[in-house]
């Protein structure tokens, strides 16, 4: 029997029970501190609830028509998006709870978290619904076949993958909420969303804390998740009925789109960690540190090409508005 040399067992592949035990302590230190910064705020401050009426139906009310809206159309577009975003937290849910599990730090970071978003949900539905942004009856049956579908997350093979995954997620979700306030056109809505946002921001930070010490524990397979994550990211609502054609209007309408994806989501996190500039790694850690650069700097080109076509469809847009 051979005793394997030292420097060997420092490149073994750390198992997802491992990295459990030895990122506990890191939970522990991050859930105090996100307890300590985490403000609490009321769901039903941010409802105009004197803008409230009864609908058609049971009530006998007013049936919704698509003039009540005070929101633009891009703004309804995203919100319904965010909305349904939000609206799977069950099935959010089950995947960390399954990953990270219920015990010790972990589970009461993943009850803290689910009771957090829960307020996201509960909050814009408030809105929308007293505010009449919506179409509610359309918003409910978008909602029914969404959750019927459930939520698997494409990383829940492994844990790395899975906190680097929601480092760049929670950051997007930020982002997502806080430009379509900026493009709602209801100051009431943009309050709301910068509140949610605010809320996001703390999710993104405890992760990608997470992330860095990971980075210190087992740095090649901490570089080859992140590089496998920000290759192949795709948003949480991707299951959204008629998503693909609410993300192509959101994109030109500068609520999500490459440069926002690239600029404001991946490039803060890799930037804030120095993913691109740890040295030390083993030859996989260095083939992936390179394939992840390489990436960003394709997508960054993609991005600019996607910002010179925006801005010529934008002219065109003005150009038509002008002579009508
Ligand atoms: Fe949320
Ligand atoms: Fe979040």
């Amino acid at each position: 029997m051979t005793i394997a040399p030292l420097r060997h067992h420092a490149r073994a592949v750390w198992s997802d029970s491992r990295l459990l035990y030895a990122l506990e302590e890191v939970v522990e230190t991050e859930l105090n501190r996100h307890l300590k910064v985490a403000k609490e705020w009321m769901p039903h401050e941010y409802v105009p609830w004197s803008d409230g009426r009864d609908f058609d139906g049971i009530m006998g009310g007013e049936a919704w028509a698509p003039e009540q809206s005070k929101v633009t159309d891009i703004g309804r577009t995203a919100l319904v998006v965010n909305l349904l975003t939000e609206d799977n937290l069950p099935s959010y849910h089950h995947e960390i709870a399954q990953l990270f599990g219920r015990d010790g730090a972990w589970g009461t970071w993943v009850h803290r978290w689910t009771a957090e978003e829960g307020r996201h949900g509960i909050v814009m539905r408030d809105y929308l619904l007293t505010s009449r942004a919506v179409d509610p009856v359309a918003l409910e049956r978008f909602r029914m076949s969404h959750m019927s579908e459930g939520f698997e997350s494409d990383n829940r093979h492994s844990m790395l993958h899975s906190v680097a995954y929601v480092a760049f997620q929670e950051l997007a979700t930020r982002i997502s909420h806080r430009n379509t306030g900026h493009h709602s056109g209801d100051p009431v809505c943009d309050r709301m969303l910068a509140r949610i946002a605010t809320d996001e921001n703390l999710h993104m930070v405890f992760y990608r804390n997470l992330l860095g010490k990971a980075f210190e524990l087992a740095p090649d397979q901490t570089m080859a998740a992140v590089r496998d994550v920000v290759v192949n990211f795709r948003m949480p609502g991707h299951g959204i009925p008629g998503f693909e054609r609410a993300a192509a209007q959101m994109a030109i309408g500068g609520i999500y789109n490459l440069r926002i994806h690239h600029d404001d989501v991946l490039q803060p996190v890799l930037r804030f960690l120095k993913v691109l500039d740890i040295t030390g790694l083993g030859p996989e850690g260095l083939r992936a540190q390179e394939e992840l650069g390489a990436f960003m700097a394709d997508l960054d080109a993609q991005a600019t090409k996607f910002d010179e076509r925006r801005a010529a469809l934008l002219a065109r847009r003005a150009a038509r508005t002008e002579q009508a």
